[in-house]
């Protein structure tokens, strides 16, 4: 049985075999391979995509879907994060879908359950299928993406998104620029590091914003979030006619992360993003249940 809690779960062809399968998905393919089966979510920090794009996914494989709602289960009664697995895989899931805001958390449940867990994002660890979508969306404008040269732009150090792209892009051969102010920044020394973003708008093919992580900052950074715009805001103004495909993981903060032109421009694919996700959690499990 095989779990999905970081990228490195699945080996690279593991990974090219999936995105042929979600572009057939995205081609209009129907093939229900999880009928009867039950998959379970387990939210405990919130969320519109990724919980509802794996709702969407299991339904069109066919797959009944229930969905923990957090707030009113036993939990508020003292029961652990650990019984309450143990007691939902004893319903039999084929796969159980889990997103908490401690890093870990999946992984640790990953011994509790006798099927799949799937990671939907823990803390600022990892998000493995936003990765995953992510790549997709890129190799669909850059079938061999080797060499091209991506900024990744914002709270990386916060992002889990971050981290799990890092370790997809990298070894998919892009070239990896972190740009953040210093206390957004990793401390990681293997990627080019820069906290001025007009630098290198020149530069790259593909830029990557993130979300400002304020629900993870122990302390105040900035003294309004319309400061870090005015340094890191996707602004039209800023990337003119460059070239350049931008991305979002969402949500995104208006104004702050991007600008409304930019998030209108033909060259933002945050609902491509979005729609991606859908076909790559449709392969994800039927690869890891079927
Ligand atoms: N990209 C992403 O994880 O969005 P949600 O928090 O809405 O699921």
């Amino acid at each position: 049985m095989k779990h999905l809690i970081n990228t490195a779960d699945f080996d690279t062809d593991e990974i090219l075999t999936l995105f042929e399968r979600a572009k057939r998905f995205k081609e209009g393919y129907i093939n229900p391979t999880l009928e009867g089966q039950l998959i379970i979510t387990i939210f405990f920090e919130n969320s519109t995509r990724t919980r509802s794009s794996f709702e969407v996914a299991a339904k069109r494989l066919g797959a009944e879907v229930v969905s923990l709602d957090v707030a009113k289960s036993s939990s508020s009664k003292g029961e652990t994060l650990f019984d309450t697995a143990a007691n939902l895989d004893a319903m039999d899931p084929a796969a159980i879908i889990v997103r908490h805001q401690n890093a870990g958390v999946p992984e640790i449940l990953s011994g509790y359950v006798t099927c799949p867990i799937v990671n939907g994002g823990d803390g600022a660890h990892a998000h493995p299928t936003q990765a995953l979508l992510d790549l997709f969306t890129i190799m669909e404008q850059f079938p061999d993406p080797r060499g091209k040269r991506i900024a990744i732009v914002g709270d990386i150090k916060n992002s889990r998104v971050a981290n799990s792209n890092i370790e997809l892009l990298s070894r998919f051969g892009l070239e990896i620029t972190l740009v953040a102010p210093p206390h957004f920044m990793p401390r990681i020394d293997a990627y080019r590091k820069t906290h001025y973003l007009d630098e290198i708008l020149d530069e790259v093919d593909i830029i990557m914003s993130l979300r400002t992580q304020t629900e993870r900052h122990t302390n105040q950074i900035y003294a309004s979030l319309k400061d870090y715009a005015t340094d890191f805001c996707i602004t039209a103004e800023r990337i003119g006619d460059r070239d350049i495909m931008l991305m979002h993981p969402g949500p995104v903060n208006r104004n702050i992360d991007i600008d409304d032109a930019m998030l209108a421009d033909p060259r933002c694919k945050v609902l491509e993003q979005v729609k991606n996700g859908v076909f790559v959690r449709m392969a994800v499990l039927e690869h890891l249940i079927a």
